[in-house]
């Protein structure tokens, strides 16, 4: 892969580079309110299409399509959801739950939520307060937040801003000893787990059309957080040239020997799709396989995560925690991958949104929407926990 392409990619969590894109799509399947004034919850968001709208009202175009947009067709985007969507769910009647419960326990974190947010980078961009609002509502929530590589404040900075429980997502630098130091520090702030985030192949047409890049003092920032050698005075065409040479492109199954070498951080590796890879992870030791495919950042016309999901949970045999990421908007979405076997899922881009539409409130509330849609369609299937859903409870529509 061209190696600033690369580069680019891990600083942004996704794309660089872009043109005008065609206007996002909607991501969630339903209207969004038109006249909902960003920032003002006194009218509150009914689903996620609606957090999406407001985020698209308040920030810049090119902002917008970078949390938005997905790889080149954008197949595997729009799948993700539309997979989700394929699925019937077939509840029992009369199964009579009065109290429904959300709490469960992932690696050893117990949560009030069984709905975390992923590793997001770039969020600076979207909010003023930027992860340090997301870490605030995930706490306030009982949840996980994932802290991305590149998530605009620094390990120690997140772990200040709230006590809440934190994984910290690891893009591996080239250099492995300040790879071993952002590892150090990521136990010193009190992370609970390592995420490594391993699936390539980004090209996202909007970003490139958008020439979306980050601002010289933003990666200045994100490459220092991460203990690169830059300082005030770089320009930013010294800071892309030391960011094309700071990460390992070439990453194989021995990254994984070499971080259990140096922590006794519980590890989860993220974009798991094949079924032998996640047995492969399990028997290296690790503890967490998310299966993803980057909510369709990275190779396009990969499968949806949802569809890939009961086969890579039947590899797993219960020796590890199955997390799934990519398309998750609505409550019964979730439940439909706790039936399919996953532990818990992530979020990405709803939050996103709804970090840019009002901040930590933004977040606050969309968490709240999940769960109370979460809660009813428990209710409904007769699942007193998020441990007692059954895998019949989903039905295959093809
Ligand atoms: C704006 C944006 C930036 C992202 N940055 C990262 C990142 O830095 N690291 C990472 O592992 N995943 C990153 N992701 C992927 C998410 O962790 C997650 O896999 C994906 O968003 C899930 O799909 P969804 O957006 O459909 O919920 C990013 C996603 C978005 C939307």
């Amino acid at each position: 892969m061209d190696r600033r392409l690369f580069s680019q990619l891990l600083t942004l969590g996704a794309g660089a580079w872009a043109w005008p894109p065609k206007p996002a799509p909607p991501a969630a399947g339903a209207q969004a309110q038109p006249d909902a004034a960003a920032g003002d919850f006194s009218h509150p968001p009914a689903n996620v299409g609606d957090f999406a709208a407001r985020a698209r009202a308040v920030l810049p175009p090119a902002t917008f399509d970078y949390i938005s947009t997905g790889s080149t067709d954008e197949v595997t985007l729009r799948d993700n959801v539309a997979a989700f969507q394929r699925l019937r769910l077939l509840p029992p009647l009369l199964a009579g739950v009065d109290q429904v419960s959300l709490a469960t326990t992932l690696l050893g974190t117990p949560v009030r939520l069984p709905i975390l947010l992923a590793p997001v980078a770039g969020q600076s961009l979207f909010h003023r307060d930027g992860v340090l609002a997301s870490a605030r509502a995930a706490a306030a929530a009982g949840t996980i937040l994932g802290v991305s590589s590149s998530a605009g404040h620094s390990v120690e900075e997140v772990a200040e801003a709230t006590d809440g429980p934190k994984w910290f997502q690891l893009y591996v630098p080239r250099d492995r000893t300040i790879a071993r130091r952002i590892v150090e520090r990521v136990e010193r702030a009190g992370y609970r787990a390592l995420i490594l985030t391993v699936d390539l192949g980004e090209r996202k047409d909007a970003d490139k059309r958008n020439r979306f890049a980050l601002p010289r003092e933003r990666l200045l920032k994100q490459l220092t957080d991460m203990g690169f050698p830059v300082h005030a005075g770089m320009t930013l065409a010294v800071l892309n040239a030391v960011n094309e040479q700071a990460w390992d492109p070439a990453l194989s199954w021995e990254v994984f020997d070499w971080l259990r070498s140096i922590t006794r951080l519980p590890l989860l590796v993220k974009g798991v799709l094949r079924p032998e890879d996640a047995d492969r992870a399990v028997r290296l030791g690790l503890d967490g396989i998310v299966v993803s495919n980057h909510g369709g950042r990275r190779l396009d016309g990969v499968p949806a995560s949802i569809d890939q999901l009961e086969e890579v949970v039947a590899a797993v045999k219960g020796r590890a925690t199955v997390l799934l990421d990519s398309g998750v908007r609505r409550g019964t979405d979730v439940l439909k991958a706790l039936a399919l076997g996953a532990q818990g899922v992530l979020i990405g881009r709803p939050y996103a949104w709804a970090l840019a539409a009002g901040g930590e409130e933004g977040v606050t509330q969309l968490l709240t929407l999940l769960r109370e849609e979460l809660e009813v369609a428990l209710q409904a299937c007769g699942c007193a926990s998020v441990q007692q859903v059954p895998r019949g409870l989903v039905l295959r529509s093809e």
